[in-house]
């Protein structure tokens, strides 16, 4: 097979790794890829991640059996339907699909529609008929863009002046520009947040173990929230024994509703839950491997990626198994002083051949890049430090220890990635 991985990050590079495994699988181009993506043997495009006509005409030219988009962006902007229309397959949902992730009130219409458990909320587009929502909200409330806003769409609003405030700020001032036009006010639930992702073709589903995100910069889910500081997985929250009934509740319904529209979900469907006293709701789904979930999860990943996704394509996933190591992983991430807002580039990055020995354990590159024949950072978030273990204090402490041996002037990491999981253990 000749693949098309498209995407720049830590999931990316974990994709190509996993890939690159395959025997079925001949050659690997990566539209853009990064630092760390270049040193795994593939062939790296200049292509963006978003500019569809030219990755599907480089896909054309170079008979590419299968493209995988690893990010949301090419998938909203309809790239599988745009490869379909050339006869090439691609591993993600058609542009109607994605918009479960690109439109926050066409996900909540769905899982209403579908019977998903998840928050009660009103969709509003006028400054005037939210503020009439908010008089009667109870608070805290949570104010969401429905559009992609990078993350930082969402906000959780203490009293009402916080919230009419934000939502002057969407509706108004239009700071998430088309994204927030509408305006979700959604019932703010309690309790721990676990991610299911599931590999989905039609009604077909094969599970993947549960895992934990850390979105907060800084210890203790303190500070700003960002892409992601770190994952482990599986998440003791959510044990595998439960998490049949709970993609019972919160994915199979969601891909019952999509054929009947016509448009059965291909690709990677990620439901972010929150386990409330009454049971598991749906905070969001995206339509592709989270990052850096997707690092864990595929370090505990040894089936045969590339048939995975032939068989989600082809609709025969029934054919084929996930199977994954017995015990945990855990990977944590290096991110520049000042990131998610403002960061400087260009530091250079050692100790990667010291951890490069270490068994059972990886590094997965989001933003770096190569400069006079050295690994330097390009990104907010530089690396993602994966080790898996018989269990997940085993992961957690050979993560660590190999993050110890990387050096990066003026970068930070969290101490306390998987910690939550630990404290469900013992
Ligand atoms: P989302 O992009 O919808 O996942 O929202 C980003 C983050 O905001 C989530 O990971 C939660 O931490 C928080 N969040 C979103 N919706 C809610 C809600 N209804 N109640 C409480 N927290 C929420
Ligand atoms: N780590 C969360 C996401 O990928 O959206």
């Amino acid at each position: 097979m000749r693949i098309l991985v498209i995407g720049s990050g830590g999931r990316e590079h974990a994709l190509v790794w996993k890939l690159h495994q395959s025997p079925l699988v001949e050659t690997i181009y990566v539209a853009p890829g990064n630092g760390g993506i270049a040193q795994e043997g593939v062939n790296l495009v200049d292509i963006r991640a978003d500019a569809i006509t030219d990755l599907v005409k480089f896909a054309k030219d170079k008979s590419i059996d299968l493209v995988v988009p690893g990010p949301e962006l090419p998938l909203t902007l309809g790239i599988t339907d745009a490869c379909r229309e050339q006869g090439i397959a691609c591993f993600g949902p058609d542009r109607f699909a994605a918009q479960l992730e690109g439109s926050k009130a066409f996900a909540k219409d769905l899982m209403l529609e579908a019977g998903v458990p998840t928050a009660k909320a009103a969709i509003v587009t006028s400054y005037a008929d939210g503020c009439k929502v908010l008089e009667q909200s109870d608070y805290p409330v949570v104010l969401k863009a429905d559009g992609l806003a990078q993350g930082k769409g969402v906000v959780i609003c203490q009293d009402r002046s916080q919230a009419q405030a934000t939502l002057h700020q969407m509706l108004e001032e239009q700071i998430f520009g088309a994204a927030g036009t509408r305006v979700l006010i959604e019932e703010c639930l309690v309790g721990e947040e676990v991610s299911l992702l599931a590999v989905c073709s039609g009604e077909e589903v094969l599970l993947l173990p549960s895992a934990q995100d850390h979105k907060r910069a800084f210890d203790h889910d303190e500070g700003p929230n960002t892409g992601g500081m770190g994952a482990y997985s599986p998440a003791p929250i959510l044990p595998s024994a439960e998490a049949e009934d709970v993609a019972n509740q919160t994915i199979r319904p969601i891909l019952k509703a999509l054929v009947a529209k016509g448009h059965p979900f291909i690709g990677v469907l990620y439901a972010g839950l929150m386990m409330t006293a009454t049971g598991p709701k749906v905070l969001e789904y995206n339509v592709r491997f989270g990052d850096p979930e997707c690092q864990p999860l595929l370090m505990l990943f040894t089936s045969d990626l590339a048939k995975v996704m032939l068989c989600a394509v082809e609709g025969s996933l029934n054919k084929t198994d996930l199977e994954f190591s017995p015990g945990a992983c855990v990977g944590v991430v290096i991110a520049k002083d000042g990131y998610p807002k403002s960061y400087s580039k260009g530091s250079p990055i050692t100790g990667l051949d010291a951890v490069a020995k270490m068994p059972h354990t990886k590094v997965f590159h989001s933003g770096t890049g190569i400069q006079d024949n050295q690994i330097v950072s390009t990104g907010g978030r530089i690396l993602c430090v994966t080790a898996e273990g018989a269990d997940l204090q085993t992961a957690r402490d050979a993560a660590y220890a190999a993050l110890a041996k990387i050096e990066i002037p003026g970068s930070f990491y969290r101490k306390d990635i998987a910690a939550k999981g630990l404290a469900h253990v013992k």
